[in-house]
């Protein structure tokens, strides 16, 4: 089974070129805000997954993971900031998984032009994975009491 086949059976069926498909019954945690972050966070990822399947690459990956991380930190930022006005229990381990989460990205963001093609997808694909099922579905999704609106 590859990664990708893996990655669809946990989520709905994606549209042509959409890695992800947001669908709000499954993503949302009951917070506009939060909401929106993770959306932009998706938009982000499916513009890059478009731009491995195009023929000729138009996206700067590099430019582009440099606008993910900043949307990805700030959005850290924010979840952690709501929880931590809320007493969330389970931050210390939450915002361990956002930094290690940001590590990854950043070490795939620097060796962007070292890695070979194949290597460099199976570390996006690999964190992408990470982001959106072992921790919006998981961690996000336990803490949707303390991230609610
Ligand atoms: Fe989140
Ligand atoms: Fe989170």
């Amino acid at each position: 089974m590859s990664l990708l086949s893996l990655f669809h059976s946990h989520t709905p069926p994606p549209s042509v070129g959409e890695l992800i498909h947001w669908d709000e019954s499954l993503l949302s945690v009951g917070n506009p805000v939060i909401d929106e972050e993770h959306r932009a966070i998706v938009e982000c990822l499916n513009r890059v997954y478009a731009d491995w399947m195009a023929a000729d690459h138009r996206l700067n990956l590099e430019e582009e993971l440099g606008k993910l991380s900043v949307v990805v930190e700030t959005h850290f930022a924010n979840e952690e900031d709501l929880m931590a006005r809320r007493h969330c229990p389970t931050l210390p381990g939450h915002a361990r998984d956002h930094r290690d989460m940001l590590a990854e990205l950043h070490a795939i963001a620097k060796n962007v032009h070292a890695l070979p093609q194949a290597k460099l997808e199976a570390q996006l694909l690999r964190f992408i994975r990470r982001l959106v099922m072992a921790h919006v579905l998981s961690w996000d999704m336990d803490a949707r009491d303390y991230l609610r609106a």
